[in-house]
């Protein structure tokens, strides 16, 4: 008998040092969780990637252009009061300035450099290449991420997860490019973006920050249209891109990664 409640005693005193610290943990989570930034959130892959995000129960600093026209993310944002709207054009260094110091003291975990445009591909083609259009094309797509991320470090480092994943395209290999020329200022602004951000990855790579690019593959957004040939949806390509930026470490930072998971050509 004796016996029996010591044991009793010994389960319970057990019980009862476990029990502050499993409250403390879920109290901790329930206070912080992680948070993202992701340019270009009001549509496309950006609010397919906020939306997966937001109902992982994380904070997301969901920016785009024009925050009055966003009507799709505000519902989502209703939805869920983690999800905050900000204004951000990733070529308005000032804006980009502005908002940084908006949100001084908070960690940012995750940066999701995702805003991207093709441009007009009529004027991508021999004989009507309009270099103005390109530099748009460069300033959103090579800069822009480029600006973020340097902007939102200060935030980074405050935060725990400390990665950045830039959205490619396999239209940006060398290794993988085959058939005539198409939207070069697009494919060589994407390269540039990648070359750039392999270099911030190895300069990164010191504070132990990590910096990956991916490939969203084929996605049924806006920036598709007309194009003919199976596409995926946002909602799997945003799943897919999570799961990049949950297996990208200082480890394997500055990987092209294609969105099965596999590293693609440079
Ligand atoms: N869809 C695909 O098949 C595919 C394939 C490979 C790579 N990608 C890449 O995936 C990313 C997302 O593309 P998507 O398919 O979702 O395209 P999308 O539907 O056309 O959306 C593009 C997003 O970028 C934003 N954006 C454009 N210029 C901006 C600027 N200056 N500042 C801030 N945001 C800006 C747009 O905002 P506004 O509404 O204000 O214009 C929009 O939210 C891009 O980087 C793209 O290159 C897409």
């Amino acid at each position: 008998m004796s016996q029996h409640r010591i044991w009793w005693g010994v389960l319970i005193t057990i019980l009862w040092l476990m029990a502050p610290q499993v409250s403390t943990v879920s109290a901790a989570e329930a206070v912080s969780p992680p948070t993202v930034l992701i340019t270009g959130s009001n549509r496309g892959i950006g609010l397919g990637l906020t939306r997966a995000y937001a109902e992982a129960g994380w904070h997301v600093l969901a920016t785009c252009r024009n925050p009055d026209g966003a009507t799709e993310l505000a519902a989502l944002a209703k939805q869920h009061p983690l999800v905050e709207i900000e204004s951000l054009d990733v070529t308005d260094a000032n804006g980009i300035a502005a908002l940084a110091e908006k949100i001084a003291d908070r960690p940012i975990d995750v940066i999701i450099n995702n805003a991207g445009i093709i441009g007009n591909p009529r004027t991508q083609t021999w004989g009507n290449l309009d270099i103005e259009q390109y530099q748009d094309v460069l300033a959103v797509n090579t800069i822009g991420p480029l600006l973020v991320a340097e902007a939102f470090l200060p935030h980074l480092r405050r935060g725990q997860q400390k990665k950045i994943l830039n959205v490619s395209t396999s239209e940006a290999s060398f290794g993988a490019d085959r058939g005539p020329a198409r939207i070069p200022f697009y494919r060589s602004s994407k390269a540039a973006l990648n070359m750039l951000m392999l270099n911030y990855a190895k300069m990164a790579a010191q504070e132990g920050i990590a910096v990956g690019l991916a490939n969203p593959g084929p996605v049924d957004t806006d920036m598709m249209k007309g194009v003919n040939m199976p596409l995926r949806s946002v909602e799997l390509a945003a799943a897919e891109l999570i799961a990049i930026v949950d297996k990208l470490d200082v480890d394997n930072s500055g990987t092209f990664w294609d969105y099965d998971g596999s590293e693609l050509a440079w």
